[in-house]
């Protein structure tokens, strides 16, 4: 199949179309770079020894949105393109509704227009939103707790009411738990720019000693050791879940809720004692406050996916570690 991918250049996005090349399907790309740089397709394309098309445009942009349809035979969308800080919705939610959700409409007019109803969605365990119990499976109940997560759960219900409409679509909605590490070349990986959000961002500026200390929000959790436990799975592991999400969809008309993660929970210490041993590498912390909207734990049940799609997570919390301080290492010398 041809699949355009939305948002190429980004972490998750860069690491599917490196799996889907690798799978023999062929790609084009389109990416604004708002979050990403054009580099990224250059070692996507050294990576696999293949080439594919890519535009540098926005998914707001309606016309570069029919020219991308009209130019090629697109079969599948993969949608990556979105604005993805939690702290950064809270300060600016009209920009995060306008972007994910309005984007969004427009890729979706787009595919009407020209026929294309096969679509994977970017969606996140972020609409599960302080879950009552762990591990959550596709059917528990879905609320959010910031602009970001309610964009994700907006798309979500607007992609389930056009297949209500018109069920010739094939929709799969693939919540990603927390993406971490990195493709074994180390050619790609997560390069938030300024300060990270995430984790494991940070514990590698902490590692490169590019930051002084990884402040571990609140250890007085009711978990295993008092601090945030999350499903943690290898970006490889993801963009493989999503071929095999694409792949089912070429021959079903159908929409599916799917959890992507390893079903495992690790604690902020778990993470943080792992990376150093398997890197021999110190990483300086200390306990803060809490950080608001945060949630204790949260883990998959990752069934649905190995029953639907017989993928399974492969990748141990080490090799997370392993990768993802070796992207960082050669990021910096980059
Ligand atoms: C993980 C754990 C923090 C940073 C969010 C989004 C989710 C997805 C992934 C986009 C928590 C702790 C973190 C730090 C810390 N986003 N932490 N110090 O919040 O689980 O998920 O990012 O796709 O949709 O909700 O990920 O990596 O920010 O936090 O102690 O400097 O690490 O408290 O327990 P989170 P995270």
């Amino acid at each position: 199949m041809t699949i355009l991918v939305t948002g190429g250049a980004g972490y998750i996005g860069s690491h599917a179309c490196v799996e889907l090349l690798n799978s023999g399907h062929d790609i084009v790309v389109f990416d604004n770079f708002y979050n990403s740089s054009p580099e990224v397709l250059d070692r996507i394309k050294e990576i696999t020894g293949r080439s594919f098309l890519a535009y540098e445009c926005d998914m707001l942009d309606e016309e570069a949105m029919e020219r991308i349809f009209s130019e090629n035979k697109i079969d599948a969308v993969m949608h990556f393109a979105g604005y993805k800080a939690v702290g950064e919705s809270c300060e600016k939610p009209l920009m995060y509704y306008h972007n994910n959700i309005q984007g969004t409409l427009t890729i979706l007019n787009a595919m009407a227009r020209h026929n294309v109803k096969k679509f994977v969605f970017s969606s996140s365990a972020t609409v599960y939103g302080d879950p009552q119990s762990v591990p959550i499976d596709e059917t528990f109940p879905l609320s959010a707790t910031n602009p970001y997560g309610r964009t994700k759960l907006m798309i979500e219900e607007m992609l389930r009411d056009l297949y209500a409409a018109d069920n010739s679509w094939s929709i799969i909605l693939l919540r990603y738990f927390n993406p971490v590490g990195a493709h074994e070349s180390y050619m790609i990986g997560e390069n938030p720019k300024g300060i990270p959000n995430n984790l494991m961002p940070m514990i590698n500026k902490v590692a490169q000693q590019e930051l002084p200390v990884l402040k571990i929000f609140g250890n007085d959790y009711n978990t295993k050791d008092g601090t945030g436990v999350r499903d943690y799975i290898h970006v490889v592991d993801l963009a493989k879940g999503h071929v095999k999400a694409i792949e089912y969809i070429e021959n079903y008309n159908t929409i599916e809720s799917i959890n992507l993660g390893t079903g495992k929970g690790y604690s902020v210490l778990e993470m943080v004692h792992t990376y150093m041993r398997v890197n021999n590498v110190a990483v300086n912390y200390i306990f803060t406050d809490r950080r608001p909207g945060d949630i204790a734990e949260c883990y998959a049940n990752p069934e649905k996916a190995l029953r639907l799609l017989n993928w399974k997570a492969e990748y141990d919390l080490e090799k997370m570690c392993r990768d993802s301080y070796l992207w960082s290492v050669s990021a910096t010398k980059r």
